[in-house]
This record gives C-alpha cells, sequence and structure tokens, in this order.
C-alpha cells in the first residue's frame, strides 16, 4: 500500500535549499491521491524542482513495510552529487555523494529530532543541536554519541531502492 510521503530535499549549490530551511518549508507529496502540505503553502518557499510541488498524485517516492521506492525520473535531483533528501513520513535521509546513495534514519541519536536536517559538503547536520554525522552516518561532532543507523540501497535504472 503507498503511503503519504513528506519530503525535504536540498543541493550544495541551490540557494533556495537554505531559504528553504529558513522557512521550515516541509512539502508533502501524496501518492494516493490527496495530497496536502504540512507547513508553508507552496507559495511561501516551494522549490520548482521538487516534482509536483502542487500535491498531484505522483511525488515518484512511495514506501511500503520496510522498502522505499524513490523514481529518480521524477526525484532527478537525486541524480546529482550534493543532493538528499528527507522523506519525513518514513523517517529516512537519502543523499547522493559521488554517484553513491546513502540511506540513513533521520531519527537524530541524540535527542531523537527527526526533520531538522542540512547537508552540506560532506556531513548531515542535525540543527536542534548541531549534532554532525558523515553519510554513513558516523558522528563527526556531538553531542550525538551514537551513529544514525544506515539503510541498504539499490539502484536499478532509475529506481532506488532502499531497504530499512
Ligand atoms: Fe540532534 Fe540534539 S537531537 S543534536
Amino acid at each position: 500500500m503507498e503511503n503519504l510521503i513528506a519530503t525535504k530535499s536540498g543541493s550544495l549549490t541551490d540557494s533556495r535549499r537554505k531559504f528553504l530551511e529558513k522557512a521550515g518549508v516541509s512539502v508533502v507529496l501524496g501518492t494516493i491521491g490527496a495530497a496536502f502540505f504540512s507547513s508553508c503553502s507552496p507559495t511561501e518557499g516551494a522549490d520548482p524542482n521538487i516534482p509536483n510541488p502542487s500535491g498531484g498524485s505522483s511525488s515518484g517516492i512511495v514506501f511500503s513495510g520496510n522498502t522505499i521506492s524513490i523514481d529518480l525520473s521524477i526525484q532527478s535531483r537525486l541524480k546529482t552529487s550534493g543532493n538528499w533528501l528527507l522523506i519525513e513520513n518514513a523517517r529516512t535521509l537519502v543523499v547522493n555523494v559521488n554517484g553513491s546513495y546513502t540511506a540513513l534514519d533521520s531519527v537524530c541519536t541524540h535527542q531523537g529530532c527527526a526533520t531538522n536536517w542540512t547537508f552540506s559538503v560532506d556531513r548531515f547536520t542535525c540543527a536542534c543541536h548541531g549534532s554532525q554525522f558523515d553519510p554513513s552516518g558516523r558522528v563527526l561532532n556531538g553531542p550525538a554519541m551514537s551513529p544514525l543507523t544506515q539503510y541498504s540501497t539499490q539502484v536499478n535504472g532509475n529506481k532506488l531502492t532502499i531497504t530499512r
């Protein structure tokens, strides 16, 4: 069964990412018909690079059970190294680093913040208290002491599959 997907996305070179982060934009994309925005309206900061920002029927992201499938022809930004997504409803971060995809549990191991993430250069930063993690989930800077759980990823054509 398909589920509603909430995503944030980013790019090292995309200044809109910083704008979106500051605006706290959380875009909810529906895959079963009805879709909505969980915080800001599209005019307050929707990123035109997020497919279907008005909430149409195809975000290209579907999760079922412990599997997340991402259609890279739709989420094409993920094809570029340095770009990333936070799939809020699946509590998963995914990033492309030099053509390899890494997926991590988005629940920070410090105190459980799950949505205040940024990615820059080589690290995810949890904005709640500043913990930093490398793309494989290892702690680079505390206060977090434990790594983020890493999930397996597999690419087949334009389909990225994450198994949690
Ligand atoms: Fe992430 Fe504290 S919850 S750094």
